[in-house]
């Protein structure tokens, strides 16, 4: 990289996105600082080369660019939850006193880069920064689609951020999608999560119909499946978990009803998914009979194969379920390993399994052994009962 394309960039939040993105900027070669408010998430950072994670906001001072990555999730009343893009914001405020660019990567409605960012850092410090939004797109555990070949929506406020945003990612981005306005990007990373959420209802009820008509649930979709246009592959699910596909439409229909557009298919969609954990468990009662004492395990807690994530995980809503009937309900998940506190039970002696989720390391044998009664809500495992 010649030196003036190199830059020192400041990554406020180093979850899941912010490592990501810091990753890929020190392999480009810039200098990376990534900050973040939990110690420790930054003594976790395993990141080599040009790059320091701290707590210290003050190392943000010399950015070129900043990016934010922070959490948007919802409230208690399911409503947009801004509060730490709102935290970043101050942090910025406070500690850089030269105009640079700034990006917001966190997931948010449209309007949220002109008017909860820039109107609020340019309202306390008429500094005249560069202000892009370049939604995250990264898949938890997706091996074929990472940082540098999964396309990079951007829009500046104003061309000379487009100009200055588009040459960053371009450092380490194979493909840059430049779309005429922020809230075009903001607006398209919403709707790809709804897509996602609103087919996953529709399989999800799918399920539930096929299962009534006592046809086989999974034959019709792969049948389906063989069309070669017109039709996409969704598999029905315990429900759907995660930071993304729980979170983003609700983000959608918040700014809908804000113009007077009721969203019904969203809020559909958001309760068959949340409905799914009660008839899993419905189901399971169908073939094994009341679960009054029962011992039931629950086998993968977090909410993607492979991937230790538990947050808005289906499982938890299973468990509770499952509670709430009188079973005795233990969890099994070597990739989690503790979750609330507890420990992984061990995989055996069990009246029911139920397969929320399957990691690779639990093998297919040792769910068959640990339970005379299996339910397979991943389609994965031949021979049992499930969705
Ligand atoms: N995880 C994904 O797969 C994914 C994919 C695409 C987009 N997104 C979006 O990216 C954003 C970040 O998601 P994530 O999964 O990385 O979240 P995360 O919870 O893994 O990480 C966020 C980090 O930000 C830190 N943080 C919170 N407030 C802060 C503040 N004021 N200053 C500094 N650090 C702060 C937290 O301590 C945490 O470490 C969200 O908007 C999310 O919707 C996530």
């Amino acid at each position: 990289m010649k030196n003036e394309s190199r830059k020192i960039v400041a990554i406020i939040g180093q979850g899941y996105v912010g490592r990501s993105v810091a990753e890929a900027a020190v392999g480009a070669g810039h200098r990376v600082v990534g900050f973040d408010i939990n110690p420790d998430v930054v003594s976790s950072l395993k990141i080599g080369g040009d790059y320091k994670g701290s707590t210290d906001a003050s190392l943000i001072g010399d950015a070129d660019i900043v990016v934010i990555a922070v959490p948007t999730p919802l409230d208690g009343a399911r409503k947009p939850d801004l509060s730490a893009v709102d935290a970043a914001c101050k942090t910025i405020i406070e500690n850089i006193k030269k105009p640079i660019l700034i990006i917001n990567e966190s997931t948010s409605y449209p309007g949220t880069l002109r008017n909860e960012i820039a109107s609020v850092i340019e309202g306390a410090t008429g500094l005249g920064h560069a202000y892009a939004s370049s939604p995250e797109r990264v898949d938890p555990g997706n091996e074929k689609w990472i940082q540098k070949n999964t396309p990079r929506l951007l829009a500046g406020l104003n061309p000379e951020a487009t100009a200055l945003v588009r040459k960053f990612y371009a450092s380490f981005c194979d493909e840059i999608i430049e779309v005429s306005t922020p809230e075009v990007a903001e607006a398209a990373k919403l709707f790809e999560n709804t897509f996602r959420q609103v087919n996953i209802a529709l399989v999800n009820e799918f399920a539930q119909i096929s299962n009534a008509l006592d046809i086989p649930t999974r034959e019709v979709l792969d049948a389906a499946a063989t069309k070669p246009f017109g039709f996409m592959s969704f598999q029905p699910g315990p429900g759907v978990g995660g930071h993304c596909i729980p979170v983003d439409p609700s983000y959608l229909a918040y700014v809908a009803e804000n113009v007077g557009v009721p969203a019904e298919f969203i809020k559909r969609a958001n309760q068959v998914n949340l409905g799914m954990p009660a008839y899993v468990v419905s189901r399971v009662a169908k073939d094994a009979g009341s679960l009054k004492g029962k011992k039931v395990v629950v086998i993968g807690i977090s909410y993607k194969a492979n991937v230790s994530d538990t947050r808005e995980a289906p499982a938890a809503l299973v468990i509770h379920e499952l509670k709430k009937q009188g079973a005795e309900a233990a969890w099994h998940d070597p990739v989690v390993a503790m979750w609330n506190g507890q420990s992984s039970s061990e995989l055996k002696g069990f009246d029911i399994a139920i397969v929320v989720t399957k990691h690779d390391a639990v093998s297919e044998a040792a769910i068959k052994a640990s339970a005379p009664y299996v339910f397979d809500c991943t389609g994965s495992i031949k021979g049992v009962a499930g969705l």
